[in-house]
């Protein structure tokens, strides 16, 4: 049932139900009773609430099948996806969407759109970079905060994710986080922080990971003193997809829904822990209250008429949206075309020009009415393009038929224009990249293409950066990302110049992935040491001095900006920043305004400067405008971990007006003398260690975090929380994940069977994702999320014949009590060697 089905509101207070149900109905009203829907109570008139997917579209399943209905969804708009969003630098396009998205939630019934997703970019290598805004927690926070209010304006509860500190898909369900008490206030947790207190989203859905050495589920000071007591968050804790971890301690943590449940043993749990006095009743009741709030605001808002869905304006949006992100990121001159000029001599390659990557993979994947590739849109045009495919995407082998085709062609033309990027195979939720190259027969082909002299020009379609080791050679690239179904229409607007290039990267591209700001210690095992601190992407980098590809916030135009006239105001606690930016070439266009500061040379070890405000502004060819941005002093606080509180330092500080984070345009001094004197909390290892980015793990590191590095665990061995890929020493580890395995497979293969059409393609990569996420679940993952699929007792019982206690074990796998029922090992505990 949904609540489209049912009268607004819930039939009596919510205190008086509370005081009806039933201590098994409590605990069913916690958890799912399949993926998408909540437990309904029709004896007391409590409907279910339906939750979905997120962020980019609503992903409403059809059938779920056994991979979370991923490519089975009804048709929907495909937006750009959220990085693609962010380099807009314009939170309203974040907005519009939200609302969008939500008129069609509204349509389908959908209470609650799981997004948007405002983890921290930490590496370029994270397979879901794509769904995420920025490595910058300032622009992920005004992103996750304009969409949430663009959402719940409509009538439709967000839930922002993943809380906290989720920064690789490897290691997703089983990796410890160790980030330091300043760096999680500063960098992991401030989007949060924002979109709390400003957006005031209806739910929050907490990590898979731990975070110090606690799950994310069970984390008490996460879901509680900073969540609710420090911020304010009056709404719904939600597990991610599988993430609960222990029940009773979860409901203490102030973790509330238990998705997608279906879980016997947690309702058990609930239940036991209640009638023996475990569970203080008060704590069951607060979270009952918690549930049945979120579902009377849900029903009333349904009941409430909405906006109506018009797919067209939609479409448009979404191609708009795409149009005013694209990053423009080098360019001699060849760009725009001139589509007279290009027709005749022009020759287009590679196959994403014809089978655009406009989303990424995962849970998010969209099934969009029509997608607008650019070649639909060239045609649309009518421009003349000689075409050859020239690679085959899905596949690593190269076709040097296809090569030779595309190299005649180059040999005649002026101008080849190469579609490249990355594919869902190798850029996907569920697994991380292992390096930041393009596919091999991309690569190899760029190669010779520009071995011909033909000049060439790269539009790029890929959700995170990738290596450019032949950009010098390239007359232009333009980067797309992932813009959604209308996609093809604005490359084709882009390059023929009917629009100016005006987004600007949200990420820093490195040259390698060796040079990332996490490099030292990315995806090495489950223990996760976030050892650069404070020091992410261009906080690295600008004061490392490292060589980049193209900085944080760089992206060019076809016309230029000139800054000038810095005007700098402190009234009260804000500091206002004015300057004129007058447009010097011959075409309109926006130009996105950046506003660092630059830190004090205090005691405290800072990055050189830091994004405090930006805004995008139109300026019509040889006119200028005033531009006016503002932050406030507390802005320029840093989290002292002696007060466990942001203070502002005293000292002399610069404000910078830029036009990316390398390319300062205009300073001026700013004094701070109502803060306090610097002074450092740290021991001096510390500060000595971190007076720099550290360029490798510093020994300091368990000082900076005040407790020592988890142990990894004995590796090769199975326990409840091994990934399936890390049992290799275990029999039934192996077992395991060759059964699972095995079941996937099947339907990769049955995909592969079928036609060339969308529907393959979805159907491939949805296989594909579950196939390549499966190694990392472990037992408890696999139990928690497959919806009475792998049992809990069938899990626990693997855990302990793996752990060698074989009568436990069969017990359990029989379904008998056990007598003790002591947790589920989540310590290795090794198998004697035979
Ligand atoms: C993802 C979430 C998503 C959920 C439901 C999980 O695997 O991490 O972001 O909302 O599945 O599809």
């Amino acid at each position: 049932m949904s609540t489209t089905d049912i009268t607004p509101g819930l039939p009596v207070a919510i205190d008086e139900l509370v005081a009806e149900l039933t201590l098994d109905e409590k605990a069913l009203l916690l958890e799912g009773v399949d993926s998408w829907r909540t437990n309904a109570i029709p004896r007391l008139g409590i409907p279910s609430l339906v939750l979905t997917d997120g962020p980019h579209g609503v992903r409403m399943v059809r059938d779920d099948g056994g991979a979370f209905g991923v490519g089975d969804s009804r048709p929907s708009t495909a937006f750009p996806t959220s990085a693609t969003v962010a380099h807009s630098w314009d939170p309203e396009h974040a907005r519009r969407m939200g609302a969008a998205i939500a008129r069609e939630c509204r349509d389908f019934g959908v209470d609650v759109l799981l997004a948007p997703g405002v983890n921290i970019m930490r590496n370029p290598l994270c397979g879901r970079n794509f769904e995420y805004y920025s490595e910058d927690p300032l622009v992920s926070g005004v992103f996750g905060s304009a969409f949430v209010q663009g959402v719940q304006g409509e009538g439709v509860a967000t839930s922002v994710k993943h809380f906290a500190a989720n920064s690789n898909e490897d290691y997703r369900f089983v990796g410890d986080s160790l980030v330091d008490e300043r760096a999680l206030r500063e960098i992991y947790l401030r989007a949060f922080e924002r979109i709390i207190r400003e957006a005031r989203p209806a739910t929050v859905m907490c990590a898979y990971n731990r975070l110090n050495g606690t799950f994310c589920s069970d984390h008490r000071e996460l879901l509680t003193d900073i969540l609710r007591e420090e911020w304010g968050f009056d709404g719904v804790v939600m597990t991610d997809w599988g993430a609960m971890h222990d029940r009773v301690a979860s409901l203490e943590a102030g973790c509330e829904l238990d998705m997608p449940g279906e879980v016997a043993h947690n309702r058990e749990a609930i239940i036991a822990a209640a009638r023996e006095g475990r569970l203080d009743s008060e704590v069951l009741d607060e979270a009952v209250r918690r549930m049945l709030r979120l579902i009377e605001r849900a029903t009333s808002t349904a009941a409430q008429p909405a906006h109506p869905h018009d797919p067209a304006a939609h479409a448009a949006l979404a191609r708009d949206i795409a149009t005013d992100s694209a990053v423009l990121l080098a360019n001699d001159g060849t760009l725009p075309l001139d589509a007279d000029a290009a027709s005749g001599s022009l020759v287009v390659v590679g196959e994403l020009f014809e089978n655009m990557r406009f989303q990424g993979a995962g849970s998010s994947l969209i099934l969009p009415p029509e997608v607008v590739s650019p070649r639909d849109a060239f045609d649309r045009r009518g421009v003349a393009y000689t075409y050859a495919r020239g690679y085959r995407t899905l596949t690593a082998e190269r076709d040097a038929a296809l090569e030779r085709e595309a190299i005649e062609a180059a040999k005649a033309a002026g101008t080849v224009l190469f579609f490249g990027g990355l594919d869902d195979f190798e850029e996907s939720e569920g697994f991380d990249r292992a390096h930041m190259r393009l596919g091999a027969p991309q690569v190899a082909l760029l190669r010779e293409l520009l071995d011909t002299g033909a000049q060439v020009v790269l539009v790029l379609f890929a959700g995170a950066p990738v290596e450019l080791p032949f950009a010098d050679e390239l007359a232009a690239v333009l980067d797309l990302a992932l813009p959604g179904m209308h996609g093809g229409e604005a490359a084709a607007a882009l390059l023929f110049g009917e629009a100016n290039p005006s987004g600007k990267l949200t990420e820093t591209w490195t040259h390698t992935a060796a040079d990332a700001s996490s490099a030292a210690d990315y995806d090495r095992g489950p223990v996760a040491q976030y050892a650069e601190s404070i020091y992410v992407g261009y906080r690295f980098h600008d004061k490392a001095g490292t060589a980049l590809r193209y900085p944080f916030g760089h992206g060019l135009s076809y016309t230029t900006f000139e800054y000038r006239d810095l005007d700098v105001r402190v009234s009260g606690d804000r500091v206002e920043v004015s300057a004129t930016i007058a447009n010097t070439g011959d075409r309109d266009g926006a130009e996105v305004v950046q506003l660092y500061v630059r830190n004090n040379d205090g005691a405290v070890f800072k990055a050189e400067q830091e994004l405090r405000a930006f805004t995008k502004v139109n300026v019509v060819a040889g006119a200028s405008e005033r531009v006016t941005l503002s932050f406030d002093l507390a802005d320029l606080a840093y989290w002292d971990v002696a007060d466990h509180d942001w203070v502002l330092e005293d000292g002399e500080y610069e404000i910078r007006l830029t036009a990316s984070a390398a390319d300062i345009r205009l300073t001026a001094p700013l004094v701070v003398d109502r803060g306090r004197t610097s002074r450092s909390p740290y021991p001096a290892d510390v500060d000595a260690d971190y007076a720099m980015p550290p360029p490798g793990i510093p020994a300091s590191f368990p000082a900076l975090l005040d407790r020592p590095v988890s142990d990894p665990g004995r590796p090769g061995r199975l326990t409840f929380e091994t990934r399936l890929a890390d049992a290799t020493r275990s029999v039934i580890g192996r077992l395991m994940l060759g059964a699972v395995l095995a079941r996937v497979r099947k339907q990769f293969r049955a995909a592969q069977a079928m036609p060339e059409s969308a529907e393959r393609d979805a159907k491939l990569k949805a296989a594909h994702f579950v196939l390549r996420m499966m190694p990392s679940m472990s037992l408890r993952s696999l139990a928690m999320s497959s919806s009475g699929v792998m049992p809990y007792s069938l899990a626990a019982g693997l855990a302990d014949l793996a752990a060698w206690h074989p009568i436990r074990g069969l017990r359990r796998i029989l379904g008998r009590p056990v007598p003790l029922a002591p947790a589920p090992v989540t310590a290795p505990i090794e198998e004697p060697t035979r």
